[in-house]
């Protein structure tokens, strides 16, 4: 694991801080008729004009700025002309290399007005990704931050995706360790100040199953249920964790 420095720190805040004004923009466009590609077109001029490059354009191949996952789509939906519905669920993910750093962050909204499953299955993903930020501070065990996620997640109806993982950012978009979703709390290695964690809880509504498109990207769930996902990148401080790019510390 790399840890990193106050001064690296504040930098991976500034990367974080352009993602999240990104998600901004993006959630005041999101309505009917808007198409996924349009978003994809907006971040990616935002990200430039800010003298960043979108991360995840041509990472292993990938084809856009975003990640655009609507309804069954847990994550890794490639931005297409395909036009938001009233009524739709969509993640919007987004990474950035900033000054030789990354950020990362994602979030779900509701296109207009939605059902109450869709509605309660959003704020239940939010609340796990909080509760997996409270678990971080030094000496913590990395498991508490999964355990957290999958209590909350299963106590609210729902399951945990295996398939996927957060992860450790800095230089790299991807750094050890990995940080499952799910899992037993009080084990793995601990937690140290200057470690930074994208923290990304995917949730179904249905069962946790996973199948992937024959595009090799679009990762659905595998009984056609809703699915969300909303992630942070988190550092490690001395006195418990930072948000990274919301202008907020958290003790
Ligand atoms: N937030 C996701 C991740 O960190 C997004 C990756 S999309 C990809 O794994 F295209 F870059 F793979
Ligand atoms: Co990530």
């Amino acid at each position: 694991m790399v840890l990193k420095t106050h001064g690296e720190i504040d930098l991976m805040d500034a990367a974080n801080g352009l993602v999240h004004r990104v998600l901004d923009g993006i959630e005041k466009r999101i309505a009917p008729g808007v198409t996924t590609a349009d978003l994809d077109r907006y971040a990616e001029e935002t990200i430039r004009a800010a003298g960043a490059v979108p991360a995840f354009l041509n990472y292993r191949g990938y084809p856009a700025t975003l990640c655009t996952s609507v309804n069954d789509v847990i994550v890794h939906g490639i931005p297409a002309a395909q036009e938001l519905a009233e009524g739709d669920i969509v993640g919007v993910d987004c990474g950035v290399l900033y000054q030789g750093y990354y950020g990362d962050a994602a979030r779900s909204f509701a296109v207009g007005e939605v059902a109450g499953e869709a509605r309660n299955l959003l704020e239940v993903t939010r609340e796990a990704l909080e509760l997996a930020v409270r678990q971080v501070r030094p000496n913590g065990h990395l498991s508490d931050i999964g355990h957290a996620v999958q209590e909350h997640v299963e106590a609210g109806g729902f399951s945990v995706v295996r398939e996927f993982v957060g992860h450790g950012i800095g230089t790299a978009l991807h750094e050890d360790p990995q940080v499952p979703n799910f899992g037993h709390s009080g084990r793995g290695p601990r937690l140290q100040p200057g470690l930074v964690l994208a923290i990304e809880p995917m949730v179904n509504a249905g069962s946790a199953g996973v199948r992937i498109d024959p595009d090799g990207w679009t990762a659905r769930t595998a009984d056609g249920s809703l699915s969300a996902h909303f992630e942070f990148s988190v550092a490690v401080t001395e006195s418990g964790a930072r948000v990274l790019g919301i202008g907020e510390a958290r003790a």
